[in-house]
């Protein structure tokens, strides 16, 4: 052995200067977020309210792939062969269903918690694409209404706008039960946000926070749902399919208890499904993610003999075409988007960042809706910030962006041998991770392993 390779004495200790003999460790459990989330409730003596949904990392559709097909499956042709996006919505009772060009449905947002501007900019890109947009806690908008070709309305337990009227001007109603980003809990809206058009509508006093009830007046459950969702549908003649949201969070049970109840139509959100304003602790704590609650609810129709009879419409951190197929993959007949579709109007752009920074915050982690500052106009009821957004231009952009998702949806579905979107299923799927294949499934990846048992 030469010299050169004798291992170096180690320093002796004493040597060293004492802050060179370690490196600064963060604690996983007391990550620095955490830290300064203590010191903010220590400071102030209150929770934290954001918009937006769960922040932290969860099992999502990324855990899953597609297969595609080669041998043993039969893709189809890009530009030659077809690959349809349609569907009905609501045919079970509902004597004037709703038809959609692609199974891409935009959520309900409120006015309220959205400008007059960003509802019309809604209904302008839902109707240049054949899709529907909804209204919201807060009613109906004269300006969302004649942007949209296929509106949802809203019957809300809070009932603020809430409007016989307006009943009959939808296209289809939507009982909320409730919201993945808080399942069993209300909304809220700060005073910031009470202006006088939104209190004009709500019944509320200018300026003052508005906390919605979490839970339906007129119903303890599903025999008293069955008897509103009649007296709905006598309203409107037996016209209008009703949909029933709820958050994710006893899926298999709540789907069979809303079609038990007679829902045309089931709304299921998760917990990365955004929300205008919550608790922190609400929104990262409570509710499945999308990616564990859609087999559930699918087995339940299955089980009643009513999948594709009743449609479900899936949400909850949907982005991409690949989000939307693996959706309808594991059984939805459509997604609906909130979040995403607030981005492709304008929100969390890079190009306002000096505001954004005034703000406290950047581009891509501006949460802050409740407080209703937002540069891009969106999420705000000061007219000077709303007049920023263009309607027209926005509605456009989302209409490009509404199209992206429905080609990326087809150009999966045909790798897969599918001649519609409808035709993807559980077998063409696998996951990366124990978890998610337990929770969607479908195999583990390279295995024929399907973790977990059949049992809801
Ligand atoms: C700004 C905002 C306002 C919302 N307002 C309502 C509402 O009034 N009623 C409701 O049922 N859900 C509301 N939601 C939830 C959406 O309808 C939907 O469930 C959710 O946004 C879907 O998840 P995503 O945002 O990840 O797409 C709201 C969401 C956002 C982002």
């Amino acid at each position: 052995m030469t010299a050169s390779l004798k291992p170096m004495p180690a320093a002796p200790l004493s040597d060293m200067p004492a802050t060179a003999q370690t490196t600064p460790r963060f604690s996983a459990t007391f990550d620095p977020h955490t830290i300064s989330e203590i010191q903010r409730a220590a400071a102030t003596g209150i929770y934290d309210i954001r918009g937006g949904g769960a922040k932290r990392k969860l099992p999502h559709f990324d855990d899953l792939l597609f297969l595609g097909a080669s041998i043993s499956r039969y893709p189809l042709e890009g530009y030659r062969e077809k690959c349809g996006t349609d569907i009905v919505l609501g045919a079970r009772f509902a004597r004037k269903p709703i038809h959609l060009k692609i199974p891409i449905t935009i959520a309900g947002m409120s006015f309220g918690a959205l400008s007059g501007p960003a509802k019309e900019a809604l209904g302008r890109g839902a109707t240049i694409v054949g899709t529907s947009t909804t209204t919201g806690d807060g009613g109906m908008t004269p300006e969302e209404r004649g942007h949209s070709q296929t509106l949802v309305y809203q019957y809300l337990p809070s009932r603020y706008g809430m409007n016989p009227d307006d009943l009959r001007k939808a296209d289809a109603i939507e009982i909320v039960i409730g919201q993945g980003a808080k399942p069993g809990g209300g909304g809220m809206l700060l005073g910031q946000k009470i202006s006088p058009r939104v209190a004009r509508m709500r019944n509320l006093p200018e300026g003052i926070d508005q906390r919605s009830a979490c839970r339906h007046p007129d119903w303890t459950g599903p025999d008293d749902l069955e008897i509103k969702i009649e007296e709905l549908r006598e309203i409107t003649d037996w016209e209008k399919p009703i949909y029933v949201k709820v958050g994710a969070s006893r899926p298999y049970y709540d789907t069979a208890l809303a079609v038990k109840s007679g829902a045309d139509v089931v709304v299921l959100d998760g917990m990365q499904g955004g929300t205008a304003a919550t608790q922190e602790v609400f929104i990262e704590n409570v509710g499945l993610p999308i990616l564990a609650a859609i087999r559930p609810a699918v087995q339940a129709l299955q089980d009643l003999g009513m999948h594709r009879k009743v449609q479900l419409i899936v949400s909850g951190g949907i982005r991409t075409g690949a989000d939307v197929a693996k959706a309808l993959a594991l059984g939805a007949d459509a997604v609906a988007i909130g979040t995403a579709a607030l981005i492709a109007l304008g929100d969390n752009d890079p190009r306002l960042e000096a505001e954004y920074a005034k703000l406290g915050t950047t581009a891509g982690a501006y949460d802050d809706w409740h407080e209703g500052r937002d540069p891009a106009g969106i999420t705000t009821q000061d007219p000077e910030l709303a007049a920023r957004l263009d309607p027209v231009k926005a509605g456009r952009r989302l209409a490009n962006y509404l199209s992206v998702l429905a080609l990326e949806t087809q150009t999966i579905a045909r790798a897969c041998g599918k001649s519609h979107v409808h035709n993807l299923e559980p077998e063409d799927l696998v996951a990366l991770t124990v978890e998610a294949a337990a929770m969607a499934r479908v195999p583990l990846a390279g295995t024929n392993w399907i973790p977990g048992s059949a049992g809801f």
